[in-house]
Formats: structure tokens, sequence, C-alpha cells
């Protein structure tokens, strides 16, 4: 079946799921100070670059302030300032502040620099114009352009409760993943057959190829399994991560975990973690057809070009032999610097 055949079958059939429906612009009245946005206002950057996001003014009231928020999904209801500016002074709010900025390009210009993304800062923002009497806003998208990965537990399958899922995603470079991010990393090829936690605490797996072992023959699709009990339910994780600031580079075995470790020491690096490798893979076309130890304990390899002698799968990926006995003089290393 070809991709577009699938992607048709598809934009019926996935689970709904409360993340999907994002209205981008709940507000329909034309706007007066403000200069609407595209329909898909929408900017991407990757983890440590700058971005800004759009918000030009038509009008300028005598008086007004412009506010900067970030809208959180997770947590409805209270207001996530990063910046507000009455047009000549700005004052920047919580930790986005830190890294934000007004562009000030020219008079009417109130859009927002985001200096240094982290894996966190995608999402909607609102950009406000407050004059007390038509207060008017538009909204921009923030996506931080990134690769999911699924992790598994070194207990094996199913043994993360929700933390913990976070936790091993933080230890491996990544946040748990949003799922939009699930989806888009389905679009571009994930297919796994094991269940794991998303931010917001439900569940789903991503299918494209649909086989009677992973849930049956129904079309491809993201499943749901809906949001489960954060403390009992154990699942694994899909974790995000982005671009990374140092580099990946293998070297040749065969190693031991610990002499892996010393081979990375002795090039003032250190083991990757499964993270740095997915990065690696996915920014750098990192493509090494050796198994190797990372920090985890686990043995992986990642193919952008897939062929027959590397494990015979026809999709690009990286590759895991699962966490292995530490002692086995069989792999090599691959390290973070
Ligand atoms: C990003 O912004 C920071 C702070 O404004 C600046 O120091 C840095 O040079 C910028 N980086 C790039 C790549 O433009």
């Amino acid at each position: 079946m070809n991709c577009a055949a699938i992607l048709l079958l598809t934009a019926s059939c996935f689970t709904w799921s409360p993340a999907i429906y994002i209205p981008n612009r709940p507000e329909s009245k034309k706007l007066k100070y403000l200069i609407e946005p595209p329909v898909y206002a929408e900017v991407s950057g990757r983890r440590g670059e700058n971005v800004t996001l759009p918000c030009i003014l038509r009008t300028k009231p005598n008086h007004y302030k412009v506010k900067w928020t970030k809208l959180e999904p997770e947590h409805r209801g209270t207001e996530n300032i990063v910046i507000i500016s009455n047009g000549h002074t700005f004052k920047p709010y919580g930790y986005l502040g830190l890294r934000a900025n007004l562009r000030k390009a020219h008079v009417m210009d109130a859009s927002l620099q985001l200096s240094h993304l982290e894996l966190e800062d995608g999402g909607r923002y609102r950009c406000e114009l407050v004059n007390g009497i038509e207060d008017e806003s538009v909204l921009v998208t923030l996506t931080i352009e990134g690769v999911v990965f699924p992790y598994q537990s070194k207990n094996g399958r199913y043994q993360f409760a929700f933390h913990e899922a976070k936790q091993a995603c933080a230890e491996q470079d990544g946040t748990l993943a949003s799922f939009n991010q699930l989806y888009r990393g389905w679009t571009e090829g994930l297919d796994w057959c094991n269940a794991g936690w998303l931010r917001d605490g439900s569940v789903h797996y991503p299918i494209l190829r649909p086989r009677p072992t992973c849930g049956g023959e129904l079309l491809p699709g993201i499943r749901s399994y809906g949001l489960k009990d954060k403390n009992h339910d154990r699942f694994d994780a899909f974790c995000f991560t982005s671009l990374t600031p140092g580099t990946v580079f293998y070297i040749a075995g065969p190693f031991s975990y610990s002499q892996a470790a010393q081979a990375c020491k002795h090039k003032g690096a250190e083991l990757a973690l499964v993270g740095h490798l997915y990065s690696a893979w996915r920014f750098q076309n990192y493509d090494q057809c050796d198994g190797g130890w990372l920090r985890d304990g686990s043995v992986r390899y990642p193919i952008t070009t897939p062929r027959e002698r590397c494990g015979g799968m026809p999709e690009p990926g990286v590759r895991s032999f699962g966490f292995l006995d530490k002692s086995l003089q069989l792999y090599g290393a691959y390290c973070y610097r």
C-alpha cells in the first residue's frame, strides 16, 4: 500500500482524542487593532534555536498594553504570562520570560522573540492587545521540531507508572511526548506495537502496518487507551527530543558495557543517551550498521538507509537489541560529546 492510501484511510479512522481538536481562532469577529495571522499561524524551531512569534499592530490605540501568554493545555485556567509591554517598555514573567524579548523591528511590531528553545516550549501562544475597550488577540502555535521514540524499562514491557515514564524520558534527554508529537511521528513512519504514556496522562500506540498481534486488522492509525490511572496503570513511554548541542559518534568494539564507557571517556565523551542517538539519526541522518552500547545499558544502532544486511527491516529507524548482559564483549560504543 502506498503512503497516500494509508493516510487517506487513516484520516477517518484513528481514535478520537481531545488533543486533536484545537480551534485556532475561537473569536471570529474582524480585528481592528491587530493583523490577522495566516490561518496556520505556526512557527517551528528546534531545541536551542531562537524563534519569533509574529504579532503586528494594524492601528495603535492611544493607550494600550500588549500581553503575551502561553496557553497551557495541561493547566487550563491558569494564565501563563510571558511578557507585558506598554509600547515603551516591557516586563518579562515566569520561566519563559527569562528567554523572551519583544522584537520591535518597527513601531507596530509586538512580535515575541524566544531564545534557546526548550523541549516543552511548544504550544499555543496568545498575543493580546489590551486597551480597556475592545481587547483583541491572535494565536500563534509554536512547534518544536523533534523526534518521538518509544522507551521501555530495563525490567521489561509495561513497567512504568506515569511519573516513572516521565522520569525515564528525562533520563534519556527527552520529555514525555504530546499527542500531536506522537501523531506527527506516526506520519513520519513510527509504528510501535506497545502502548506508552503521553504527557497528558493518556496512553496510545501508533500503527502504520496493521497486524493481528498489534490490536488486530483495524486500519492504520493511533490506537488509544484514553486517560489511564497515573499511579496504578503501567505502560511504556513515548518520549520526545530535539536537536542536541553535542554530537554522537561510534567506536568499534568489541566491548563490554564498562569497556565501552571507558572508550568514550578516552575521547573526552560519555556513552550516549537514547535521546542523543535518535536526535543524531533524525537531524544528522546518522547511519551506522553496528550495535553499540548506550548509557542505559541497551544496545542499539541507527539506520537511515535500510538494507538487507542491517537488520532487514524496510523502514529507517533506530533498532534495539534491548538491555543486554553488560559483561557481553560483543558491541561497539555510541559516545556523545
Ligand atoms: C539567540 O538569542 C540569544 C539571546 O537573544 C543570542 O545571544 C543568540 O546569539 C541567538 N542565537 C542565534 C543562533 O541567533
